[in-house]
């Protein structure tokens, strides 16, 4: 067998997963910003779900890509999510707003929340950042369950 450098794995591992938010990126309604955005996450039970960016002439009603991947998870039943991918058409990898970040922490993690669930951030052309949920969102707020109260 040929050896595979970390590298090389890691792009196994999210290559289905990028695949699949760029698919899904084609899908974006993006007439106002032009700005494309796709994103998949990968259920606890293997499954994939995908989400485009859904703009509106009221600007503010614009859906991102992230959150409505991780709806059409929800809505099918999938409670828990592993890993997330975004892709964009730029040249440094798209991390996903502030309050995408917020929605993925709800349901990351397999069984229990993991604050360290994988996200990968990608170009069309190739450019890959493997990051984690809790670098993107630190010291967050996941419960009503006020320590020491
Ligand atoms: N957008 C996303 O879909 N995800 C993000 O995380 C950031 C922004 C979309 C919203 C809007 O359609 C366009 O990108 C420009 O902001």
């Amino acid at each position: 067998m040929v050896q595979q450098s970390r590298h090389e794995l890691e792009d196994d591992k999210f290559a289905a997963l990028v695949q699949a938010a760029t698919e899904a990126r084609e899908r974006a309604y993006a007439p106002y910003s032009g700005f494309k955005v796709g994103a998949a996450l990968r259920g606890e039970s293997g499954r994939i779900y995908k989400g485009c960016n859904v703009e509106n002439a009221s600007y503010g009603l614009t859906s991102c890509a992230e959150r409505n991947a991780v709806f059409a998870a929800v809505q099918d039943g999938e409670r828990r999510i592993v890993a997330a991918a975004v892709v964009t058409e730029t040249n440094a990898p798209t991390p996903p707003c502030g309050a995408c970040r917020q929605v993925l922490l709800e349901f990351a993690g397999a069984g229990e929340m993991d604050r360290d669930m994988d996200v990968v951030l990608a170009t069309l052309d190739g450019a890959r950042r493997l990051t984690r949920l809790s670098v993107l969102l630190p010291d967050s707020f996941a419960s009503f369950d006020v320590p020491g109260d």
